[in-house]
């Protein structure tokens, strides 16, 4: 059995090397059209850093696990060929603002079509919108000479910074196919894969359409939950209430559950925005304004909290940080990532730099440069933004500092250290809800969490 994934990303990478970790026996070929990606998947230092990972790689690289830009050669190979390139929102054009930019996928099945030689099982893993597979399969069949393709979706539920585990581990694989004997062929035969390491019993098959919505929806719920305990923030900022405290009391309800109800600065990621308004789009095409209007409130109270977040800190400092230095403590969209995608951090450096502050970022695994072009834009330079070696170095002189990411070293930094090196008075704007407030004002911090 040969598979070949195209799209070595936070998708593709991690989930072939599972593949090959668990199914010794499958040879599994990662292929993108990003040289410089694919070098540095075939290298000590990875693309992406995600706990676990550098360990599954070396075990299975060179093995049965292999890293190339060769798409055509690993395409005629495959007996299966996983696609999981990017679907981001369109940027121009019909849909703009919410439909996915289906560009990436068309042009890989155009070149599936080109260049398969014999019948293949092409399985969409990239997060895609309903009827997607019916592109493919009309793109497939539009061009193939003689031979067939069966076309599943088995949508990739991992989160970044936990990706090994939840591969080696997951709640429930999905994996929708035509109700054919063709496509249940296909369907075992991606089943029997999974089956290398995933009980029976976790892996759920479907129609197409059901796996391909499934995917928005869980990330849509997902979303929900965020925007919902950040609504109720704001309202424990004004009431005296802790949100901590009513997301422990009402998560303590099994019918409600604990995970999932962090109130924070907002949620990021290259995912739940993207496909929270892909859900609202086909909303509006169905002709269902109502549920369009209901989802995509979710992306609106995000978009609120972070300007929240961002005011607070200019009101608390005296309503002006002009000139100010704020250190930023974090800058990926979530710890234990260095993906900055569509991050919180990217929202409140580009406010706090619109209030002409000064604005010092320290995060662990982000580059500088990366920082820099997604704040300014590429190339674009500020001299009010900088980039700090260590969050110390960071808050040295500053008269706040905002945690946007929570990292864990963040929790056991030297606060009185950091106290005597800032700026008098000094505030810690806690964006994650991970420190202790009460040790912080002690220390003589003027101290600030999300909803408290
Ligand atoms: N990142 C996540 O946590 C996550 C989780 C679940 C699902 N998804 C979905 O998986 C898909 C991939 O996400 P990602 O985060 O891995 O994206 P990514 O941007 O990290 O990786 C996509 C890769 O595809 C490559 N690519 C694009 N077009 C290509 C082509 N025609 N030929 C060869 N290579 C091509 C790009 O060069 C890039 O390296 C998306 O649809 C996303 O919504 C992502």
């Amino acid at each position: 059995m040969k598979i070949c994934c195209i799209g070595a990303g936070y998708v593709g990478g991690p989930t072939m090397a599972m593949i090959a970790l668990k199914a010794p026996g499958i040879e599994v070929r990662v292929v993108d059209m990003n040289a410089a990606r694919i070098a540095a998947w075939n290298s000590d230092t990875l693309p992406i850093y995600e706990p676990g990972l550098d360990d599954v790689v070396r075990q299975t690289r060179g093995r049965n696990l292999h890293f190339s830009t060769d798409i055509h050669g690993a395409i005629k190979a495959a007996d299966i060929i996983f696609v999981a390139v990017n679907t981001p929102t369109k940027t121009y054009g019909v849909g703009m603002g919410r439909a996915a930019d289906l560009r990436f996928i068309e042009s890989v099945a155009r070149t599936i079509a080109e260049h398969a030689n014999g019948t293949k099982i092409i399985v969409e893993k990239s997060t895609i919108p309903v009827k997607t597979a019916e592109t493919i399969k009309d793109i497939i069949a539009a061009n193939a000479r003689g031979w067939k393709c069966e076309v599943l979706s088995n949508p990739e539920f991992l989160a970044e910074g936990t990706a090994i585990a939840d591969l080696q581990m997951p709640d429930r694989v999905l994996i929708g196919g035509e109700r054919t004997p063709g496509g249940e062929a296909a369907i075992q035969t991606l089943v029997d894969v999974y089956a290398h390491w995933v009980p029976r019993d976790r892996i759920i098959t479907t129609n197409l359409w059901s796996s391909e919505l499934s995917k928005l929806v869980a990330n849509a719920f997902l979303a929900q939950r965020i925007s919902s305990i950040n609504s109720i923030s704001a309202l424990c900022e004004a009431t005296g209430a802790d949100v901590d405290e009513v997301a422990n009391a009402i998560g303590k309800d099994s019918r409600i559950g604990s995970k999932f109800l962090k109130a924070s600065v907002g949620f990021g990621g290259s995912c739940f925005q993207k496909d929270i308004l892909n859900l609202v789009y086909l909303c509006e095409h169905f002709g269902l304004p109502e549920v369009a209007n209901y989802w995509e409130s979710v992306v609106r109270m995000n978009d609120w909290q972070k300007r929240r977040f961002s005011s607070r800190i200019v009101r608390s400092l005296f309503n002006t940080v002009a000139e100010k230095k704020i250190a930023v403590f974090g800058f990926a969209f979530k710890k234990d990532t260095n993906d900055t995608r569509e991050s919180a951090a990217i929202a409140v450096c580009r406010d706090l730099l619109a209030e002409q502050a000064r604005v010092v970022v320290y995060d662990p695994k982000v580059p500088a440069a990366e920082i820099r072009a997604d704040v300014l834009g590429k190339g674009a330079e500020d001299p009010r933004l900088s980039v700090a070696t260590s969050a110390y170095a960071a808050a040295e002189g500053a008269h706040a500092i905002a945690i946007v990411t929570e990292w864990d070293e963040f929790r056991h930094l030297d606060y009185e250290k950091i106290f005597k090196s800032m700026h008098q008075p000094s505030s810690i704007f806690d964006g994650r809800n991970i420190l202790d407030l009460k040790k912080l004002a002690a220390i003589g911090f003027r101290v600030h969490g999300i909803g408290k």
